[in-house]
């Protein structure tokens, strides 16, 4: 029998409706939820994700400042910007897209954001939080994996999950957010020997590769029931593909997430969902 289909646009809309109702009650407090972005250069895809954040926000009824910044700004300048936001009381989130073009240090800047208007949840208090258990801002695409896996009402308890990511967007972040559901976390990557039998014998593949040319997730590397979260997304043959092979992987697993309309979606209601957050911790404090 076919697994369940995890359908992110289903999911991130259940997100945006909450974030709706909420952004409506700070309204009626006076407090007008607003998210700042950062856009540094011409990259079409970054450009349109930033596009879709925006449009995003509007849909529920958060106020967005946009800064589309040259290519050529210099660190100081960037500083500055962040700074000014920083100490703008109107602007609750801040959003650098990343990757930003290689003569910035991408560390500095993110760490310079006010970790209360951190809605990345990426400078290094907010990663330092998280892996206390006590973050308030998360990561958006690890908390909107975690919010498929409640939705679908998956006990994460005890169950051998494999992580093929490492990143500090992806992969850390879930790693610290799957143990705390006290499931078995194997973090995965480009040096780790014999990927193919480790997933094969894991209840959960979470895979974040995104490059199709090295690797693929093929049926034959999940055991039967076995539930597949795919968070790459790139393009290959013309099409906009995840890491996995998902209509051979759908006949054999539990459940798994499509490309596109899987995890994608729930990265933009996360950080609606982070907005809202930052609104509020921002009330409480002044
Ligand atoms: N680039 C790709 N994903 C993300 C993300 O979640 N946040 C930011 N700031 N940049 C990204």
């Amino acid at each position: 029998m076919a697994g369940v289909r995890i359908d992110g646009k289903v999911i991130a809309q259940s997100v945006k409706d909450r974030v709706k109702k909420a952004a409506a009650e700070l309204k009626n407090q006076g407090i007008s939820p607003c998210l700042a972005t950062v856009l540094i250069g011409d990259n079409p895809a970054s450009a349109t994700y930033v596009k879709n954040k925006h449009l995003a926000c509007e849909e529920v009824g958060i106020a967005t400042k946009d800064h589309k910044l040259d290519s050529n700004i210099t660190q100081p300048e960037l500083a500055k910007i962040i700074d000014e936001l920083n100490a703008d009381k109107s602007v609750h989130g801040i959003l650098v897209q990343l990757p930003l073009p290689k003569h910035l240090d991408e560390f500095a800047i993110i760490s310079r954001i006010s970790p209360l208007k951190d809605v990345d949840g990426l400078t290094p208090h907010n990663v330092g939080l998280l892996a206390m258990k006590k973050a308030a801002l998360v990561a958006c695409t690890p908390s909107g994996v975690m919010e498929m896996f409640d939705y679908h009402g998956i006990d994460l308890e005890g169950k051998n999950v494999v992580l093929i990511n490492r990143s500090n967007l992806v992969g850390k972040p879930l790693y610290h957010l799957l143990l705390e559901k006290n499931a078995t976390v194997l973090t995965c990557h480009s040096k780790t020997k014999n990927l193919t039998r480790l997933c094969q014998d894991a209840d959960i593949v979470i895979t974040a590769v995104g490059d199709r040319n090295k690797f693929t997730l093929t049926s034959d590397m999940i055991k039967e029931g076995a539930i597949v979260i795919d968070v790459a997304i790139s393009r290959f043959q013309e099409k906009l593909v995840g890491d996995s092979d998902y209509d051979s992987i759908i006949k054999k697993a539990s459940f798994a997430t499509p490309v596109p309309g899987g995890v994608g979606p729930m990265t933009v209601a996360m950080l609606l969902k982070n907005t809202i957050t930052a609104a509020s911790l921002g009330s409480q404090i002044g």
